[in-house]
């Protein structure tokens, strides 16, 4: 129960979205990334935002209309100084959504990136449900790496309101497939049972969890430590770089996963390392939060966690109201839980500052509110609209939760470290 508890609390967080150093090592250590492609096709996003009904529903309507077609091209992203190791490209959908290609036997899957949840899961051949048949599913009996287990499995999506989806199935063993890598005997989810409100339209057929073991459920190894026990990989930790559209000049690279490694020509400055002040999710202590040097404090000593399985970043309802005020968006702004914006206003709004171990990170409005077009997007939410936020999650205070997602992300490379249990931070080299 208490890892399911906590799993729920990540899954809510990533359905909400709108639902993952030292060069010359690099070179010559395991390091292996994958890199990430962009997709760009912002009026059927917005037509998607404005026609769902729950934050929920819109984020796997982005999924839906991301039409993600993999770029050929993505060879040329600035990862080749490690592609021996192999690289994968994967894909940015809308800047709200980051996933990428993995392997289970020899069975090919697309799987969004999650560091708020700590199983990997596909759909089961043994669906056949008009919703798995939409997506690649898994079939034992094609592998000959398959190893039974047979434990079931649970995992719950908390949506906005009364809405629990739930996905069922069961455990089963084989060889995974990321970034070049093969780890051997990976647990992993069957999905026998796949809510079709839910997955009918998302355009990718798993998740892959980066959080640590403890939030994993049924006690299964997650990838990541799976990666470091069979020593693939050189050092315990693995990196993440979200572009993000409007800056890039390559439009086939949406950014990397690098595991086992750092890579400095990403990031400027030195990276800033904050110990995780509870180990499960990336989670840490902010010292304050403020929009504008002048602003109202929207925290002080608040806890954060760093979440790629959600686009926005959430604040606790009250941070939120602040922010609102501060923007100028009223009620009437409001989209199923989103937050539209006069574009026109963008250049004239205030920093976001987060200052995190003594360091001010600075998110510029041009990063937090999201274009769509000639729409714009607040990139603010909570996590229950007018409702409560989520208190307590196994007696762990979670009013005062901020998650930085990918609004947050794409402005940093982010070091998540499972060894010495830290994030780094450093202002992202713009791509
Ligand atoms: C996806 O994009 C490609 C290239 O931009 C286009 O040819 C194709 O028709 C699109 N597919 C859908 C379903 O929109
Ligand atoms: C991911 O896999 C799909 C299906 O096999 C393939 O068409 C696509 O090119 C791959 N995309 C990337 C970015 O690797
Ligand atoms: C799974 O693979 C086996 C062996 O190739 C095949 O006979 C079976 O029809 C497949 N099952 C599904 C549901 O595709
Ligand atoms: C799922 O998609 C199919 C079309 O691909 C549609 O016929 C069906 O009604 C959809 N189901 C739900 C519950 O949206
Ligand atoms: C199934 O996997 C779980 C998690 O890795 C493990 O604890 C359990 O012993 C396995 N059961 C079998 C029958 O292999
Ligand atoms: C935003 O600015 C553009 C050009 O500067 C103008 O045409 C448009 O009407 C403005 N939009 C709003 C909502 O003020
Ligand atoms: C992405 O870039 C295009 C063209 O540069 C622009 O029209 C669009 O508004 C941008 N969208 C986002 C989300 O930045």
């Amino acid at each position: 129960m208490r890892s399911l508890s906590k799993v729920i609390l990540g899954l809510s967080l990533l359905v909400l979205l709108l639902t993952a150093s030292i060069e010359a090592r690099r070179r010559r250590k395991k390091v292996h990334k994958i890199s990430l492609n962009r997709d760009t096709d912002h009026a059927k996003l917005l037509k998607n935002l404005q026609t769902q009904t729950t934050a929920l529903k819109t984020k796997l309507n982005v999924a839906s209309t991301a039409n993600a077609t993999a770029s050929s091209s993505s060879s040329s992203s600035s990862s080749s100084s490690s592609s021996s190791n192999g690289i994968e490209a994967l894909i940015n959908a809308y800047n709200t959504e980051y996933s990428g290609n993995i392997t289970i036997g020899s069975q090919s899957f697309k799987i969004l990136l999650d560091t708020a949840s700590a199983n990997l899961w596909v759909p089961s051949s043994q669906c056949t449900d008009s919703v798995c048949l939409k997506h690649n599913r898994y079939n034992s009996s094609k592998s000959t790496t398959y190893v039974a287990n047979g434990t079931s499995f649970q995992i719950q999506y908390a949506t906005e309101g009364s809405n629990q989806v739930i996905l069922s199935g069961f455990l089963s063993t084989d060889t995974l497939g990321i970034g070049g890598l093969k780890v051997k005997s990976q647990t992993f989810s069957e999905i026998t049972s796949l809510p079709t409100s839910v997955f009918n339209k998302s355009n990718f057929d798993g998740i892959l969890g980066l959080g640590f073991p403890n939030i994993a459920i049924d006690g299964v190894t997650p990838p990541i430590q799976n990666l470091i026990a069979q020593k693939l990989i050189d050092e315990p930790i693995f990196a993440l770089i979200l572009n993000r559209n409007g800056s890039a000049s390559s439009a086939s690279n949406g950014g990397q996963l690098i595991l086992g490694g750092t890579d400095p020509t990403l990031y400027s400055g030195c990276l800033t390392y904050v110990p995780l002040s509870q180990v499960g999710y990336w989670q840490f202590t902010v010292t304050s939060i403020v929009l504008g040097s002048n602003g109202k404090s929207l925290c002080s000593q608040c806890e954060a966690i760093l979440d790629v399985g959600t686009s926005l970043i959430v604040a606790p309802s009250a941070a939120l109201a602040t922010i609102n005020q501060q923007l100028g968006i009223t009620a009437a702004n409001l989209l199923n839980g989103i937050y539209t914006i006069d574009c026109n206003k963008t250049s004239t709004l205030p920093d976001l500052i987060l200052t995190i171990a003594r360091k001010d990170f600075v998110l510029p409005a041009s990063s937090y509110i999201l274009q769509y077009g000639s729409t714009c997007v607040s990139g603010f939410t909570s996590l229950h609209e007018g409702g409560q936020d989520v208190s307590s999650v196994d007696g762990v205070d979670y009013s005062n939760l901020w998650i930085l997602g990918d609004v947050f992300l794409g402005s940093f490379y982010v070091e998540f470290d499972v060894g010495y249990k830290r994030v780094a931070l450093a202002p992202k080299v713009s791509n």
